[in-house]
């Protein structure tokens, strides 16, 4: 079954990045000149997902305007330079559709994930978290590597990445045992452990491939960690009856959830596009 939803928990209130904020969605944080949700459309898009699946919450209707036409504007610029600008927003708002659902209570992300389940339905899906901005210059994007690996497996796949050691608090952590080259079946899972807790330094990325099963397993996960419903224990739940996979994806990710990452995202982006236009003068 081709996975053709996806999924973009978008409820979270993006502290780190107060007053900036305050009222508006971090998801709308722009790397040049794109909101970092844009990205990861465009990044599901690619791997054929056109149906996307947002859980917002109290002030993100910013999200919901971003992938809308904005005739006002359109007639406005209609015909100047400026017009180009908008095409690649206006190209996704043709081919996919969006749905909204919201999420009253911060409990966690697989509490988020599990208010999905009215739009998701019954099939497998992709889930972006759009602070992690992740490229992969040479080839495939992320969620088009990883919907090839569900093809051949049918099961539950998390992204990860080897992280240094001591910063293993920061993310979910698997264990497993590599079965193809960066592919490993999870044996444990932890999240944030402390780094003397962490069963390895392989950490989860932002997207994950789940089956719809996840959905009754997260309603029997207990809160965990920060007394929150956590995605990764429900996976661990899930790897005890099925096989889960973890894959180390090919590409760069940024970390845009903090201000270092943030900082790093813009500037990679803003030396790529002078490059080019380098090239092209
Ligand atoms: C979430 C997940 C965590 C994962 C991380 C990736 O944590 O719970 O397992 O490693 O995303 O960015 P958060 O960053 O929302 O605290």
């Amino acid at each position: 079954m081709i996975i053709k939803k996806c999924l973009f928990p978008a409820a979270g209130y993006g502290t780190r990045f107060l007053p900036a904020t305050k009222a508006m969605p971090k998801e709308m944080l722009p790397v040049m000149a794109k909101p970092l949700i844009q990205y990861g459309v465009e990044e599901a898009v690619e791997a054929n997902m056109n149906t996307i699946a947002i859980i917002t919450g109290r002030g993100k209707r910013a999200i919901e305007d971003h992938f809308d036409y904005s005739y006002e504007l359109e007639h406005q610029i209609k015909g100047t330079k400026k017009e180009s600008l908008l095409s690649d927003v206006n190209e996704l708002i043709e081919r996919c559709t969006f749905s909204y659902t919201r999420q009253n209570e911060m409990n966690g992300l697989g509490a988020a994930i599990y208010k999905g389940e009215t739009l998701i339905g019954n099939q497998p899906f992709g889930v972006v978290l759009a602070d992690d901005l992740c490229i992969n210059p040479s080839g495939d994007g992320v969620l088009k590597q990883m919907s090839a690996i569900y093809e051949k497996y049918r099961c539950c796949i998390v992204a990860i990445q080897e992280i240094p050691k001591d910063e293993t608090y920061k993310y979910g952590i698997v264990a497993g045992n590599e079965i193809e080259d960066g592919l490993f079946i999870v044996s444990d899972m932890v999240e944030k452990p402390k780094p003397k807790d962490a069963p390895s330094n392989l950490a989860i990325i932002g997207r994950y491939i789940l089956t719809p099963e996840i959905f009754g397993i997260i309603k029997d996960t207990k809160a965990g960690i920060n007394k929150e419903i956590q995605i990764t224990d429900a996976l661990l739940n899930m790897a005890k009856k099925n096989m889960v996979l973890a894959y180390k994806f090919k590409g760069k990710r940024f970390d845009c959830g903090s201000i270092d990452g943030y900082m790093e995202a813009s500037n990679y982006f803003y030396q790529q596009t002078s490059k080019v236009e380098k090239s092209t003068k």
